[in-house]
């Protein structure tokens, strides 16, 4: 049986880099595994007063479900203001909870932070990296994915070009080979 990843990107918007560079990754996964783009874009910010019996805003019960079938995640990120940006940072509370009922909870991690930028959005990766820890996943640790000057590795149709498809590739292996262990 095939194992599902699900591919979590950190912008919303159509034309994201992010997600060219996510779409390009997916594709480099062995054929038993399953990797599956889970959106975060409709989700409401968390509330605990909405996270009882009969108020949980469905959207938020659809994505736990969802993040329950999967050994793994994948997460794909921009940089905003040297963090994550929000609509990630709620997909990770609304699913750390209710209490004791983590979907996040030993399943493994890999992140990759994109940019047009140099810096590479490592402010963005490190931020994420330190609600991995308390969320109890283990998270690749090498290679580092920190994709800087994104703009340069992307052609018009999306495609990563040659030269950078060595490095994406080894980024998925060792993500698979820390699959491949749990
Ligand atoms: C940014 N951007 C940005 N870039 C960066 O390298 N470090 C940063 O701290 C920020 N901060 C930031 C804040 C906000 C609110 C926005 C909208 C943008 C620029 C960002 O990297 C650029 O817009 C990317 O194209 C966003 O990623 P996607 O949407 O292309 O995946």
């Amino acid at each position: 049986m095939s194992k599902k990843v699900a591919v979590l990107v950190g912008s919303l918007r159509k034309g994201s880099f992010s997600r060219q560079i996510a779409n390009n990754l997916v594709e480099m996964f062995p054929s038993d595994y399953e990797p599956e783009f889970v959106e975060i874009g409709d989700l409401p910010l968390y509330n605990e007063d909405l996270d009882t019996p009969g108020n949980t805003p469905a959207a938020w019960t659809k994505f736990r479900d969802q993040m329950k079938e999967v050994s793994g995640v994948l997460f794909v990120t921009p940089e905003y203001n040297r963090s994550v940006p929000g609509g990630l940072k709620n997909a990770i509370d609304v699913g750390s909870r209710p209490y004791g009922e983590s979907i996040w909870d030993k399943k493994p991690a890999a992140v990759v932070s994109v940019s047009p930028g140099a810096i590479s959005g490592f402010g963005s990766n490190h931020h994420l990296r330190q609600s991995l820890v308390f969320l109890n996943m283990p998270t690749l640790q090498q290679p580092e994915a920190y994709l800087g000057n994104v703009t340069n590795m992307l052609d018009e149709n999306g495609k990563v070009s040659e030269k950078s498809v060595g490095f994406l590739q080894s980024i998925v292996d060792a993500y698979v080979e820390l699959l491949n262990r749990y």
